[in-house]
């Protein structure tokens, strides 16, 4: 997804600013460029692919090289193919202005007739450039600052912006503004950072502000204002990041995602941090203390997400369910938003995401507290717009997931949901000694997590066996029917295989038919209610000469006699399941890609954060 780096300082600008477009790689783009006020002219230069072909179109043009204020951009192509005309920065057609621009301008097409009909020429297919043009046109037309000819062209537009703005006329000068689109400032000693992610400011300060929809910055030599684009003063705190660039950093692994999966463990103790009061047999989250007694008479849960987050969810309908007694709907997010849904009263509406950015949502979010929904977040990403718009929640402190396919992530809102269920529960039917039990389960997952881990090197050769066949399926039942359904998609993702998750119960409705020698058909068949069931499964895949890899529980011996391969996972009550057996899914996912030559951390089409519809 598109990335935004702005600076404005006493250091060169240029080298700075493609370092930190090379901090923002990990969110997927297709084509990058920068801008550099030099003396009274602004330099551009863009270019499709890479960042490094950027860093080596800048380090041969010296008219780049003196300018102490800039901007950057990553794109990932909404209007117009991703190519050298369409990339970012773009100029109006004065070449006096130069912007960049993550979102989409909506009512584009009606202010590019307005602008032709005022003689305004266009070079490039994006509604970026219809932009740039009418803060120009402003400019022009009375405006007496940069920052005056910005609220005017925005209060025109429909739509969602993060946008970083220079001008040849007024060099000394940034203006950025959101809605709908992250934007950061970073607070250094004499200079400004501003970026559509953390990563980009971290190298620089841990001091930011964040700017919420409608807000808009005026960085210069003499410090920063802050203001709504109406023009109206705002006072923002500076606030710290907590992430460390090493927590950044691949940390010695070949590939972020390696990293994310093999932190998992450490990942589930810092989500259980402090949440966990075994003493007391208590669950204690203070980003619900606020709203706990109103939770407690919930009459519906609607969970809503996208991707990996809402195979979170669907796990969390079986939590909320079975562990707090809560009807409890899942809701593709993209769905939910223009399904004029019914919200009843005492309806709780929970949004989970990674990012916190994922615009559908952010707009099912907005959805149901437009019809009076309560909403909570589940979240990682801190100070994200969905951690802001919800009443309350709870962060996963999962630390950055920088690897494009979402795995840790999947662990903490798995987690979140667990803690969410049992605090309700407890205070709803729940024994305590049922609750006892489920802490104390809780409490032992990171060390079985890590005992998982350990046997990525087998899980490795099973996904080099059969990392050839274009075709898997991943068959679970009950608790596990989300964790076959993500480890397809995590498959699917990052090694281009095509793979399929079912309810193991299912696939004698049809899927069947796709079974031919040799197809791999991995069973998550932990021991549960239905395992004696999911055992005929295997035998029906058996027949038809699948190849059938099991993930079982430990001393399950039984289990061999139906299987090709058999990953063990440590025995725990079967609602704490799915944090174990996705682990060996995650590991078969990112070895099978390894073994075809795939980028894992950069997977083709994808992008981190989904910021646009
Ligand atoms: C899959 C993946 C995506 C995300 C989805 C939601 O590996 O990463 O499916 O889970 O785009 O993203 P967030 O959680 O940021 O809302």
């Amino acid at each position: 997804m598109c990335g935004i780096v702005g600076y404005i300082g006493q250091k060169k600008a240029a080298g700075l600013l493609i370092e930190g477009l090379k901090r923002l790689e990990y969110r997927g783009y297709d084509s990058a460029g920068l801008c550099v006020c030099g003396e009274g002219t602004l330099h551009v230069q863009k270019s499709p692919g890479r960042v490094a072909a950027i860093e080596e179109m800048a380090g041969a043009d010296a008219s780049l090289q003196a300018g102490t204020v800039g901007i950057a951009h990553t794109r990932w192509a909404t209007h117009g193919a991703p190519n050298q005309v369409n990339a970012h920065p773009h100029c109006d057609d004065g070449g006096r202005i130069a912007l960049v621009h993550n979102g989409i301008i909506d009512n584009y097409a009606t202010l590019k007739q307005f602008l032709l009909g005022k003689g305004h020429t266009f070079t490039s297919e994006t509604d970026t450039e219809v932009l740039v043009n009418l803060i120009g046109e402003f400019y022009e037309d009375g405006c007496q600052t940069l920052e005056e000819a910005v609220q005017r062209a925005l209060r025109e537009v429909n739509g969602t912006y993060g946008i970083a703005v220079v001008s040849a006329d007024e060099p000394d000068k940034l203006v950025a503004a959101r809605k709908g689109s992250p934007l950061i400032i970073g607070v250094g000693d004499d200079e400004y950072v501003v970026a559509s992610d953390a990563a980009a400011i971290l190298e620089h300060t841990a001091n930011v502000i964040y700017l919420n929809d409608n807000e808009m910055v005026v960085v210069g030599r003499d410090g920063m204002r802050t203001m709504t684009i109406d023009n109206v003063p705002v006072t923002k705190e500076v606030q710290q990041i907590e992430w460390s660039l090493e927590e950044i950093a691949k940390g010695g692994y070949p590939h972020f995602m390696l990293k994310e999966i093999m932190e998992q463990g450490e990942v589930a103790r810092q989500s259980l941090r402090g949440r966990l009061d075994l003493r007391d047999k208590r669950v204690l989250l203070g980003g619900l203390r606020e709203v706990a007694r109103h939770l407690v008479r919930t009459r519906k849960l609607i969970v809503s997400a996208c991707g990996t987050a809402w195979h979170a969810g669907l796990v969390g309908e079986f939590l909320f369910e079975d562990l707090a007694h809560i009807p409890t709907e899942v809701e593709y997010a993209s769905e939910f938003r223009y399904r004029n849904p019914i919200i009843e009263e005492r309806t709780v509406f929970v949004a989970i995401s990674q990012s916190g950015e994922t615009a559908d949502t952010l707009a099912a979010l907005r959805e149901a507290e437009e019809k009076g929904a309560t909403a909570l977040g589940i979240v990682n990403v801190v100070g994200s717009t969905i951690a802001r718009e919800t009443d309350a929640g709870v962060y996963l402190h999962a630390g950055p997931e920088i690897g494009v396919a979402s795995t840790k992530a999947f662990t903490g809102q798995v987690i979140a949901e667990t803690l969410i269920a049992l605090m309700l529960g407890r205070r709803r039917f729940m024994s305590q000694p049922a609750m006892t039990g489920y802490l104390e389960a809780l409490s032992e997952i990171p060390d079985k997590i890590e005992r998982i881990l350990e046997q990525s090197d087998d899980i490795r050769q099973i996904a080099e066996a059969h990392c050839e066949r274009e075709n898997w399926l991943f068959l679970g039942r009950g608790y596990n029917y989300p964790i076959a359904l993500e480890g397809a998609l995590k498959l699917k993702e990052i090694s281009y295989i095509h793979a399929e998750g079912l309810p193991a119960a299912e696939m004698k409705h049809g899927p069947i038919a796709l079974i031919n020698d040799g197809m791999p058909v991995v069973f998550v068949a932990p021991r549960c209610g239905t395992y004696d069931k999911i055992t005929g499964n295997i035998e029906e895949i058996r027949a038809r000469k699948g190849k059938v890899i099991v993930v079982a529980t430990e001393g399950d011996e039984e289990i061999r006699r139906y299987s090709d391969h058999v990953i063990y996972v440590p025995d725990c009550p079967v609602p704490l399941s799915p944090l174990l057996t996705v682990v060996p899914l995650q590991l078969m996912a990112y070895h099978a890609a390894v073994a075809r030559g795939c980028n894992v951390d950069k997977p083709r089409n994808l992008a981190k954060s989904v910021t646009v519809e």
